[in-house]
């Protein structure tokens, strides 16, 4: 489909337009302010309607605006006026399309994509502008990875703050038991020994004092011999509690050595202290081995999310041999897109403006100035190859190339020039 006529009337800077495009690259030329723009925006404005219609569409003094393109197959007709704008799209036979905005987003691509301007860009904006047509939001992308970022700094300060503490810590010694002693129960055992000690001493001095006694018995036996038989009985009596005492002292249980009992008493502080530092230890490590993984995780994450990114940029739908984009910017066989030449980075440039609008081949160039001759040429070659048209607006004061406009409209040897072929 191609751009046959346009005809605009009062939009912008224009006051009466009519021209037929001839030949792939048509130039807009005229002075400044002569109201090339406005050609161009006329154009957009039409097929593009509210998102790339101007902000003040209808000519200064007058109450209506509008713009007819003629495409063949279809007449696409825009009207501003002070209540805002309407849209014709009319088929061949005059019959009017019941949704036609729907009809010319069908048929219209990215009206808006400039080559030129896009060659101008920062490689960020290309990637952007590029990512937006593959349907990535690399603003979304850039907060979602700073978040990440952010996190995983602090996550990362937290484990370092934990690792300054840990080499602080004094070293537990080893053999540290992970309890701590209990001072009642030892308190208590050792209470118990005292008094097994003093149970044991009663017997045992009982038992040595029935010793003693017989003893002394013994010798007045001796003394006594008159008292013999009296005293002998006494005497054997005497034996018999002598042997019940020795035989209680031998069944007596053995008293425990209370001194180590006492000795874990005195340790007990230190020890204990030992087990907390080592449980206060054991918890810090912990906690910065955690911190370490959760930091791998993240690092992960990051990682997982560029490669996804780069995936769906990596499959955009821009048939252009050789272009890759990247979140950092767009390359052309591998070369960063600003190092390739002028020519390169305009074969490029309009082969993405080419694939963005494959039906209506129209490019809309605003800065034509900034091309030279050899530009032009090749620019003429490219869009001549690919059957497309480009209206491309250029400074111009002296003779009339392309279509001249003066003060809002075709000057009139153009204009004349055009009649004459259009005849
Ligand atoms: N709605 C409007 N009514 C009247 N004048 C307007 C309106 N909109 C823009 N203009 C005027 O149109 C002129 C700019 O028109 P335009 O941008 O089409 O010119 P140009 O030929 O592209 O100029 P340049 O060479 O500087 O790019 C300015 O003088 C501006 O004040
Ligand atoms: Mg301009």
């Amino acid at each position: 489909m191609q751009l046959i006529e346009l005809r605009a009337e009062n939009f912008k800077r224009l006051v009466a337009v009519r021209f037929r495009p001839t030949g792939a690259v048509t130039p807009i030329t005229g002075k400044n302010g002569a109201g090339k723009s406005s050609v161009l925006d006329a154009i957009a404005s039409a097929l593009g309607g509210g998102a790339l219609a101007p902000e003040l569409p209808i000519r200064a003094g007058q109450t209506r605006a509008e713009v007819e393109l003629d495409l063949g197959d279809i007449v696409v007709r825009r009207k501003w006026t002070a209540k805002g704008s309407t849209l014709e799209v009319l088929a061949k036979d005059g019959a009017s399309y019941k949704s036609p905005q729907a009809v010319l987003d069908r048929l219209v691509g990215e009206l808006s994509f400039d080559p030129l301007a896009f060659g101008r860009m920062k490689p960020s904006e290309q990637a952007a502008t590029l990512a937006k047509v593959a349907g990535a939001d690399l603003d979304a992308h850039k907060a979602e990875r700073q978040r990440l970022f952010d996190q995983r700094a602090a996550v990362n300060r937290q484990a370092k703050e934990l690792a300054g503490a840990l080499a602080l810590m004094a070293r537990v010694p080893d053999g540290t038991p992970d309890e701590e002693v209990s001072l009642t129960a030892v308190l208590d055992e050792l209470k118990a020994a005292e008094q097994g000690q003093r149970e044991y001493d009663l017997v045992r001095r009982t038992k040595e004092a029935a010793l003693l006694k017989f003893e002394a018995q013994g010798k007045r036996v001796a003394a006594l011999r008159a008292e013999l038989a009296e005293q002998e009985k006494l005497w054997a009596e005497m034996e018999r509690e002598s042997q019940s005492a020795a035989e209680r002292l031998a069944a007596a249980p053995r008293p425990l050595d209370p001194e180590p009992i006492r000795q874990r008493g005195r340790e007990a502080e230190g020890l204990n202290k030992a087990v907390r530092a080592k449980a206060l230890r054991a918890n810090r490590e912990r906690e910065a081995a955690a911190k370490a993984a959760e930091s791998e995780a993240l690092s992960a994450a990051l990682s997982a999310h560029d490669a996804a990114l780069e995936t769906q940029l990596a499959a955009a739908p821009l048939p252009v041999p050789g272009l890759g984009i990247q979140a950092g910017g767009v390359t052309l066989g591998g070369i960063p897109f600003s190092q390739c030449s002028g020519a390169e980075r305009l074969r490029a440039s309009v082969a993405i403006a080419l694939a963005l609008n494959p039906k209506l081949k129209l490019m809309l160039i605003r800065d034509g100035s900034l091309l030279d001759d050899d530009g032009m040429r090749l620019l003429d070659e490219l869009a001549a190859g690919a059957g497309a048209q480009v209206l491309i607006e250029r400074v111009a004061d002296g003779k009339a190339v392309g279509v001249r406009i003066v003060d809002g409209e075709v000057a009139a040897e153009a204009a004349e020039a055009d009649e004459a072929k259009a005849a």
